[in-house]
This record gives C-alpha cells, structure tokens and sequence, in this order.
C-alpha cells in the first residue's frame, strides 16, 4: 500500500501561518479557550495522510495512535475523504423524522455483516453505551418484572457520560462525580464467579469490553464470555458487549465477539466505523429491539453526512478485508515488540490481539519513553505510566512497522536507565 505525500503541505502550513499572524498560535488559542480537561502534548498537527501526520513546522510522524484507535482508514482516506465531498453537497442533516438512504446503507451493511437484526444510531461512544443501557432496562421492564440493574466490570471503560461513569469499573473517573446514577453494579473481570455473585432478580444485563482496552489491553481467559453467554441465557438477562474500541476490525476480525466464538444479544460500536467521523451504533438482535416510538432519540444520530462515512469506510473495511490486514501486522508487531522485549530487561510484558497492543514496563518510564519516541517523529500512546499501548490506522503496512518499531526501538535505548 504505498501512499503519497500531500501536495499541499506546504500550502497548508503557509495558509496557517497567515491565519495565526491574525489570530494566535493554536496552543494559545487552545490554552486560552478550551477547558483545561486533558493534559495535552504540545504538538499541533496540520495534515495528516494515511498514517502519516504533519505538524505546524512540517516535520513528519508516523501515528501509532490513530487517534485513540479511531481513524481505522488512516488519516483523511480517499474513500472516506470522497464519500463526505459528495454527501456534504448533496444532503448533510435532516431529523430522525423523515427517511435518508445512508443511514438505512449503512444499517443493512452492518446487519448483513454481523449476528444482528436492528440498528439505532448515536454520535458517540458513550452515548450508544447509554442508549444500550436504556435498551436493557425497557427490556427488564417489559420482560424481566422491571429488572434494571447492569453488571459491569472494574477496570472497565464505557465513557464519560454520569451512567457510563457508574459502568466503568475505575474509581478515578467516579470519584470526582458522586453521587452516581443507581443500577449499576462493578465486579472483577475474568471472574464469572464474580458475574454469578453479582446476578439478582433485579438484574438485566451484563455489560462487557472483550478485551479491555483503556483499563490496559487486558485479555481474559478464552472460555471467559462463552461461561458469561451461558449465565445470560441461564438468567434470561442480556449479554452486551462495548465494542467501541475492539470492533471493526481492530482485533482481526470484524467484530471481538466472532474471536471468542458466540453472539452477544446486543453490541456498542463507535470508534472505527467512521475512521475518525463521529458516530456511534447499538447493534441488537430483534428479540432485544424493544424501543417503541418515542423512547429513545438524538437529533444528530444517524444523519446523512455521518452515515455516509460510515458506510463508505465499513464498505471499504470489509472488501478489502482490512481485519485480516491487522491481524497479520498485529502478529507482526508483536514479533518485533517480543523481540524489544527481550533486549530490554524494562519491558515486563507485551500482550495484545490483532492491533489492540500493550507494551508494559517493570517502572514507570510510559511517558517519557513516548516524549522520546515524539522527538524523533513516532506517535505513540501511553496509557498508564509503566504502559504504551499500540493502536495504530487498521491499514498498517509491514514497512510501517518496521519504521516505528525502529523508533521505539532507538527511543528506549536513548532513556537513561
Ligand atoms: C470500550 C470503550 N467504550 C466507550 C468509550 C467511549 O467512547 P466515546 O469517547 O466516543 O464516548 C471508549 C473510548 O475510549 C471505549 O474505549
């Protein structure tokens, strides 16, 4: 996959000079107007194409990021990059009253991909886990004699909404928001013991990343969501899956689910559906589709401009087999990463599926290790402070690899340790 450079770098940066002259550098601009909620790295990208990124003084970098494993295609896709031109010309926003024929594409392309019968669409992660929820709990009302509670699990990661803050099993994201909304219940994960322990009348569902990724890339036993699929179906309650991070491809199959062999009832999607257009998506099987009109909404879920990227990039993800394209690179990285392992004492672990990867260290040496990997032109995301975690574009080449391994690689040698 070889890709070009952009044309119009230069022109891009002479343009943006121009417009800071008038206006501010966009750090001071950032700083100045923008809620101070993430400690932000000090780099301003201009461009990006493919995995590669340019920042304001055209030095280039390869993205290990992708911006938080969401830019499935890459940065600025042509397939994408033309489907947004036609449809911004064409038709950008009508309500969820009227019919628009991207949203109902894009819908039947990821039923026919999957084990699932209806779609609704939600502008981001978060809200499509809360709109999961609402989808639960209209179910324990109807069938399960009001049942509303959702078993979640500690070090989970479901979004930054009051509910999904009560879903996600991290104290240091609940803290600061007590008191939370009811109904939700935190267990250990990898433990259906746990699950079991947890299950009472009041219960309607269980609520389950396949692989954890913002608690760490933590990968549970093989035969973990199968015993949880039994559970379910033991009780009668809904096993939900939040395939924000592990779906579309990021595990080397469409969706996390087809890799531990069973059909959950109901699915959460966002990040790489749209490679880096917001959107979000509750996939549920037709027994589990209970909304009636009226019981759940947005104004902006499922509008054409959206829908249109995400069908144009899920269209793209699934004809050329791009899942297939990460689980090759990801079995590659980790060839690369395991033998970086072996040459540095430092790294404790390297674990991951497909191009969902961890890269842990016995001390706390994430950050500067991504500083050094920054300097010398590799994106890469640190997780936790002993832990890098490795997402890159799905479209990943060997080359590509081998270029930022090469990076990291060098970084860690440069740390003084
Ligand atoms: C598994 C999972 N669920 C939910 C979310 C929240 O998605 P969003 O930031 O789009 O609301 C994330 C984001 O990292 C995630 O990884």
């Amino acid at each position: 996959m070889e890709r070009e450079v952009p044309p119009s770098i230069e022109k891009i940066l002479r343009g943006k000079k121009m417009q800071e002259n008038k206006a501010g550098s966009s750090q001071e601009l950032v700083q100045k107007y923008i809620m101070n909620f993430i400690k932000r790295i000090p780099v301003t990208f201009v461009k990006g194409q493919g995995l590669r990124l340019w920042d304001e003084n055209g030095k280039e970098y390869l993205d290990f990021v992708g911006g938080w494993a969401a830019d499935s295609l890459g940065h600025c896709h042509p397939a994408l990059a033309q489907a947004l031109s036609e449809q911004s010309m064409t038709l950008i926003h009508v309500s969820n009253a009227y019919y628009s024929l991207p949203a109902g594409q894009l819908a039947e392309l990821l039923v026919k991909n999957s084990c699932f019968d209806k779609v609704f669409f939600a502008n981001s992660g978060a809200e499509a886990n809360e709109g999961a929820v609402k989808l639960a709990r209209r179910y324990g009302g109807l069938k399960l004699n009001g049942a509303f509670e959702i078993i979640s699990t500690i070090n989970s990661f479901h979004g930054r909404t009051l509910a999904m803050v009560a879903a996600t099993g991290q104290a240091k994201f609940q803290k600061p928001y007590l008191p939370l909304p009811e109904g939700f219940v935190n267990v250990d994960y990898n433990n259906i013991e746990a699950i079991k322990r947890a299950t009472t009348s009041k219960t309607c569902a269980v609520l389950l990343e396949p692989i954890q990724g913002e608690g760490g890339v933590n990968i549970p036993d093989e035969d973990y969501l199968a015993k949880v699929r039994d559970w379910c179906d033991e009780k009668g309650i809904l096993l939900m899956l939040d395939e924000i991070q592990t779906g579309m491809g990021r595990l080397g199959k469409l969706f996390g689910y087809e890799i531990f062999g069973i059909e959950p009832d109901v699915i959460t999607l966002a990040k790489g559906v749209a490679s880096g257009v917001a959107i979000g998506v509750i996939l549920a099987k037709e027994r589990f589709s209970v909304f009636s009109p009226g019981e759940h909404g947005t104004t902006f879920g499922g509008n054409p401009l959206a829908c249109a990227a995400g069908y144009a990039v899920s269209k793209y993800l699934i004809e050329n087999n791009i899942p297939g394209n990460a689980e090759r690179m990801g079995q590659y990285l980790m060839l690369k990463l395991d033998a970086l392992k072996k040459k540095y004492s430092f790294i404790s672990d390297v674990r991951g599926r497909g191009l969902l990867i961890a890269v842990e260290f016995n001390r706390d040496i994430a950050e500067a290790a991504m500083y050094a990997c920054l300097a010398k032109g590799l994106v890469i995301n640190f997780l936790k402070p002993n832990l890098l975690r490795v997402i890159p574009p799905l479209i990943i080449t060997e080359t590509e690899v081998d270029t930022g391994i090469g990076i990291l690689d060098e970084a860690l040698s440069g740390l003084a340790l």
